[in-house]
């Protein structure tokens, strides 16, 4: 949608959209509607999100991006820095993503305005000089970070983006992003439902890990979200992290013979209330040869989805009937496990009717969860403080596989 041209700024902008509606007690637990007026939207936006995947973004290039069911330009400076500003040029509405990047700036296809990162219009070839000043559009803090361009779409100042040492060190980065056609509080519950994996999973890597029977679930509020515990048949003590609004941080299985555990950090962002997308990004303790071997099998990976349908659309078959989440078009993927999570989530329907759900004690976490939530959306509407969740490196979660062991014994090619 196009903004209003005038002098308002971003910050400007998001306090206005705040303060349009009065909530009412339903809103308090409407998770799902993610739009600017919208309480989760508004709480969701006091975050910082990640909206792109670096390397899939030139210098000079210009995409358009929808988030949070709103839409925006994201382009790329020729001096290598990201920026995204709003999605249309003030002057009669065309998309700016069409246009040119000049240095850290945009130039509009249609009659040239230009802007720089802030939304603030530096140009406008045909109109008098005094002129752009006056017209500012929306642009956003934008930064990037373990190969994720993150921005801050929210109000007030942009708290400094959070940073996660472990994915820090030498090894290797193997960043994704999938689409799952729901909306995205289904998939932030599924951040604490440890009882799924033998179901949903299995046929998977997680079986062959060992991560196999049901689970004891248990788990509290930490400072960063919900601590998941889950006590596995085989004795080990798995814990996994959902860290505010929409992370999960956990150990993620060896998925070939040489890398072993990797460390998984993945973020649910709403692209509009029908569904989302998620952003993962893996830490794998490898170097040298084995680090090369993995990131052409990276490579490997990335071409031979490309060539496949669309896994979201592949797991609708699924839903229909039309083939079997245990057959060989599903399981002979190299996303197979995200298409198991597609089929479940995707099957709950768009929008989850949790009015009807018939919740049981395995689902203890998933009610904390909607109690968090409903907590601070209550204070965020009654303009309250927030909890100022954060991650100490006491949270860390633990693979839970007696004897697993998270960094490869050999280093050696
Ligand atoms: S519509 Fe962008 S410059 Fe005219
Ligand atoms: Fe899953």
């Amino acid at each position: 949608m196009a903004r209003p041209a005038s002098k308002t700024t971003a910050k400007a902008a998001a306090q206005k959209r705040g303060t349009r509606r009065r909530y009412t007690k339903a809103d308090h637990t409407d998770f799902e509607h993610t739009g600017p007026d919208t309480l989760a939207g508004r709480y969701m936006r006091l975050f910082w999100q990640p909206v792109f995947i670096s390397e899939d973004l030139q210098a000079g290039q210009a995409l358009p991006i929808r988030i949070m069911n709103e839409d925006f330009t994201l382009y790329r400076g020729e001096g290598g820095k990201p920026h995204v500003v709003d999605a249309r040029c003030p002057h009669r509405g065309s998309v700016l993503n069409t246009g040119w990047v000049v240095g850290e700036t945009i130039r509009c296809l249609y009659h040239g305005w230009r802007f720089d990162a802030t939304g603030q219009c530096v140009e406008m070839p045909a109109e008098d000089a005094n002129f752009s000043h006056k017209v500012k559009i929306g642009g956003y803090p934008t930064e990037e970070y373990l190969g994720l361009i993150f921005v801050y779409f929210g109000e007030g100042v942009a708290p400094s983006l959070p940073r996660y040492a472990e994915f820090e060190g030498e090894g290797v980065l193997d960043v994704n992003v999938y689409t799952r056609l729901c909306n995205y509080f289904q998939n932030v519950e599924n951040n604490v439902d440890p009882a799924h994996t033998p179901f949903t999973h299995s046929q998977s890597s997680y079986v062959d890990q060992g991560l196999v029977g049901l689970p004891e679930v248990n788990g509290h509020e930490s400072e960063w979200g919900i601590a998941q515990l889950s006590k596995r048949p085989n004795g080990g003590l798995r814990i996994s992290h959902h860290g505010q609004p929409t992370i999960l941080n956990l150990k993620f299985q060896p998925t070939d013979d040489e890398s072993g555990w990797k460390e998984l950090i993945t973020w649910r962002v709403p692209v509009d209330d029908n569904y989302h997308k998620a952003f993962l990004v893996y830490f794998v303790h490898i170097t040298g040869a084995k680090a090369e071997r993995y990131r052409q099998r990276m490579v490997e990976r990335k071409t031979a989805l490309a060539a496949l349908p669309l896994a979201a659309e592949l797991a609708q078959a699924v839903i229909r009937g039309e083939l079997s989440v245990r057959d060989k078009a599903v399981l002979g993927r190299p996303d197979y496990l995200e298409i198991q999570d597609h089929v479940a989530q995707q099957g709950q329907g768009v929008f989850a009717d949790r009015r009807r759900e018939r919740l049981g004690r395995t689902d203890m976490l998933v009610i904390l969860l909607r109690k968090i939530w409903a907590r601070e959306m209550k204070a965020l509407a009654e303009g309250k403080p927030l909890k100022q969740w954060h991650r100490p490196p006491e949270i860390s979660p633990t693979i839970g596989i007696p004897g697993a062991k998270l960094v490869p014994e050999t280093e050696e090619a």
